[in-house]
Order: structure tokens, then C-alpha cells, then sequence
């Protein structure tokens, strides 16, 4: 693998869950459990791959109007995450940002996502992005009410700053499993010349080679961003 060409920034979306519990006559909540299990794993070898950050789409603005039971056990799965596992990721020297509008989540999943991103290490050198109750469209016109109530006209960089993303660089790739081609709002604005990859692999069973193979894929595109080479 050409080290030069590894994504700095690589967004995951983590499609399939549903239905890899329905092959197994399982309900949804086991897929979303396995899932989280392959997202630990992604995350570790992204990190090893030298990706600096990685940002996993994991309950969309669309996806709150899901039963409250599945709801639920999402939620169930981010204090998991966010009380065992992400002490794991800080003793690596990594941390956790999250985006999205999480007021909406029960309070005390809120306080964790908020002492999870607090207690990250300062500088690190892999960072993993939990985008929860997050859509492109309410990012957008968020960022403008924000910049409309400052009275702030803005321009390509100051937009930026308004953003839930503001200090992260656009995705280089943008992963998608489960097999449908869309981004589902998915960073709509920071994704305008991400390269795009997508795997018919449901999420639980998307592994470390399945990661190496779309960077793989990315390392042979070429990358003109509007001019000619
Ligand atoms: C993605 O898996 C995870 C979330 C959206 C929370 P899905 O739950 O959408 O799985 P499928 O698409 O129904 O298989
Ligand atoms: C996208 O998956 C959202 C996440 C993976 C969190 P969905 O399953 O919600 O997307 P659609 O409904 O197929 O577009
Ligand atoms: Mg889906």
C-alpha cells in the first residue's frame, strides 16, 4: 500500500445493520450490536493505517424518526461505547469528537458524549468522529442561522467555521456499505470532491481487509479537483 496516498480524513457510512440481523432471523438491535463491534475494529485499523480521522455516521436526522424501541437501543450502545470502550482509545493516544444536534438525546447520553469529547487527549493523532442525530441539510442552515444572527457575511472560509466539522479537513473518501449508492446526507457540503466508495458488504461483516481494499481503491484514483493534469 502506497503510504502516500492514505486518506487523511475517510467518512463511513455504516449501512446494513438491519438487514444482516434479518439473514440471521434476529432482531434489528443484534445487527446494530455487531456493528458497533466492527466500528471498534475500523476505527483501530484506520488508526494503524495512519488515516487521522474518521467519521462514522451513526444515527442520521432521518433515522430519529425510527421506532423509539430501536432508538433505544442505539442509545443503549452509545453509553456502552462511551462509559467501556472509548477509555481504550484515549490510552492509544487518540480522541472522540461528536456532530450532530445531540439535545434531543436522553440527557444522560448526552453528558457522556460531552465528558467523551472533554476527556480526549489534546493533539492527537487519530481522531474518531461519532456523527449522531446529524444531517448535511440542518448543518447547513444551522451554519447560516448562526451566521445571519452574527450579522456575518460569509465567504468559502469562514462558512467553514460554522460548521459542526469546523477544524476538520473535507473527507478524502467517503465509504459507504450495505450496497445502496447515496450519501443519505451525509456531509453534503464537505464532500464535494471526496472520492466515493461503495461495498455491497453489510456493516457488521465490513472488516479490516474490506478497509484496506477501499483504500486500496482510493490510492489508484486520481484526484483532479477541476484542473488538468
Ligand atoms: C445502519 O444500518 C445503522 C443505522 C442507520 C442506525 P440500518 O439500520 O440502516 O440497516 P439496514 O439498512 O436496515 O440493513
Ligand atoms: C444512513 O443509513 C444513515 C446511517 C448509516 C447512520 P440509512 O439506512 O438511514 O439510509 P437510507 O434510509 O437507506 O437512505
Ligand atoms: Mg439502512
Amino acid at each position: 500500500m502506497d503510504e502516500n496516498k492514505i486518506p487523511l480524513h475517510i467518512g463511513l457510512i455504516m449501512d446494513g445493520n438491519g438487514r444482516w440481523a434479518k439473514k440471521r432471523l434476529m432482531p434489528r438491535s443484534y445487527g446494530h450490536n455487531a456493528g458497533m463491534n466492527a466500528m471498534i475494529k475500523i476505527a483501530e485499523h484506520a488508526k494503524v493505517r495512519g488515516v487521522k480521522y474518521l467519521t462514522v455516521y451513526t444515527l442520521s436526522t432521518e433515522n430519529l424518526l425510527r421506532p423509539q424501541e430501536e432508538l433505544d437501543g442505539l442509545y443503549g450502545l452509545f453509553r456502552k461505547y462511551f462509559t467501556k470502550n472509548v477509555q481504550k482509545l484515549y490510552s492509544s493516544g487518540a480522541g472522540v469528537k461528536v456532530i450532530g444536534d445531540i439535545s434531543v438525546l436522553p440527557q444522560d447520553v448526552q453528558t457522556l458524549l460531552l465528558d467523551g469529547e472533554k476527556n480526549s487527549p489534546k493533539d492527537c493523532a487519530f481522531w474518531l468522529i461519532f456523527a449522531i442525530n446529524y444531517g448535511a441539510r440542518a448543518e447547513l442552515l444551522r451554519a447560516c442561522n448562526l451566521a445571519i444572527e452574527k450579522g456575518e457575511k460569509l465567504d468559502g472560509k469562514s462558512f467553514g467555521n460554522y460548521l459542526y466539522t469546523q477544524g476538520v479537513p473535507d473527507p478524502d473518501l467517503i465509504i459507504r456499505t450495505g450496497g445502496e449508492k447515496r450519501l443519505s446526507n451525509f456531509l453534503l457540503y464537505q464532500s464535494a470532491y471526496s472520492e466515493l466508495y461503495f461495498t455491497d458488504t453489510l456493516f457488521p461483516d465490513f472488516d479490516e481487509s474490506e478497509l484496506d481494499k477501499a483504500i486500496e481503491e482510493f490510492s489508484k484514483r486520481e484526484r483532479r479537483f477541476g484542473k488538468i493534469n
